[in-house]
């Protein structure tokens, strides 16, 4: 597998949009313009420390002057919102990917966007291009508080503004989120984005299937995965289909770590099955998979999987490595 091309970029503006958010606006150091990108695209963020993380671009996407990205801080962060936080200024230079785009938008007569939290920021760069454009739509954007709502006041006042409804869980009942009629009246010429914590994107895509939303009608893209119960792995084989070798995947370890122990590295980022960066060609074996990333046709073909989360049913896989 290819690492992904990368830029340099310097962070030209950094500032708090609202409660443990910070917004980062990154301009290529050559002052060339940087690659385009669609709506509903993220870039990864290679941090100092190593890890690399993805953040969604939330700014219009025919600028081709900046990227725009917005982190919240995670309490419960391995070190990379942290880091993105504290550690990275106004003037420094980062290293990122190019974007890459896993959100699409489709045509629609009618398109239905739901942020909850953070989850807003793809769906931002989504509702600016559809306000461009005249299209038909609304976003309802969902968050604990007005406080920590990031982009409110530049929605509102965005040509976005009147398709634009809020609801905070701290506010008055009427104002609530009523998921059943936003999904009313499902149709062929709709189509429906969902963004935000893992939980909210389950409910959300839960209601749209029972009121009839057909499965390629709904997209999503989780940030992160929910944790998994790991008390009953066991511990398997898998074999590397270009050298013939075996190498023991114990309980406790995942395929990735296992290998990298061996001296052989897939490139990852997430390492959290949310990504999509480390997907490996399955040639034999039955998978359990345990990610966010492939849908459940993807799943069921049994053809690839994601080797820093999903294990083995069975003994052995034989991987196209
Ligand atoms: C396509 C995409 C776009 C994204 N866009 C944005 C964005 O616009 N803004 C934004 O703020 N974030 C975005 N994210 C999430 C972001 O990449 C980071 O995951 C986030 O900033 C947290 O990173 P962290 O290192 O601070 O936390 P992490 O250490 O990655 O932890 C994040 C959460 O995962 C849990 N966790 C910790 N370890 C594990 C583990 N081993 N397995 C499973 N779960 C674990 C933690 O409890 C924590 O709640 C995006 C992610 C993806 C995949
Ligand atoms: S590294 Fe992100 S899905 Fe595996």
């Amino acid at each position: 597998m290819t690492a992904q091309e990368t830029i340099q970029v310097r962070v030209v503006k950094k500032q708090a949009e609202a409660e443990g958010i910070a917004s980062f606006e990154l301009a290529r150091v050559d002052g060339a313009a940087l690659p385009p990108f669609s709506a509903g695209s993220h870039i990864d963020v290679h941090l100092p420390s190593g890890l690399t993380r993805q953040y969604s671009l939330c700014n219009a996407s025919h600028e081709s002057h900046r990227y725009r990205i917005a982190v919240l801080r995670d309490a419960a962060s391995r070190g990379g919102s942290v880091a993105m936080h504290d550690s990275v200024h106004e003037g420094d230079v980062i290293t990122i990917s190019t974007p890459r785009n896993h959100f699409a938008l489709h045509p629609a007569q009618r398109t239905v966007l739901l942020a909850g939290g953070i989850g807003v920021t793809p769906l931002l760069c989504m509702a600016d291009r559809l306000a461009r454009t005249g299209a038909d739509f609304a976003l309802h954007y969902c968050t604990r508080s007005v406080e920590r709502t990031a982009f409110a006041s530049e929605i509102a006042a965005s040509a976005m503004g009147p398709h634009v409804r809020f609801h905070f869980d701290a506010g008055a009942p009427e104002q609530k989120l009523d998921l059943a009629k936003v999904l009313a009246a499902p149709g062929a010429e709709k189509r429906l984005y969902v963004c935000g914590p893992a939980g909210f994107i389950d409910h959300v895509v839960g209601t749209a299937k029972a009121m009839g939303w057909a499965q390629d009608h709904i997209h999503l893209e989780y940030f992160g995965a929910p944790a998994q119960d790991t008390s009953g792995d066991q511990g398997f084989e898998v074999r590397i289909a270009s050298t013939g070798k075996v190498y023991p995947i114990a309980a406790d370890a995942s395929v990735v770590e296992a290998l990298r122990s061996q001296g052989i590295d897939i490139l990852t980022a997430c390492e959290q099955g949310v990504c999509g960066t480390c997907l490996t060609r399955v040639l034999e074996g039955e998978v359990d998979h345990r990610d966010m990333y492939l849908t459940d046709e993807e799943k069921a073909a049994n053809e690839q999987f994601m080797p820093c989360c999903s294990r083995a049913r069975g003994k052995l896989l034989v991987l196209d490595l």
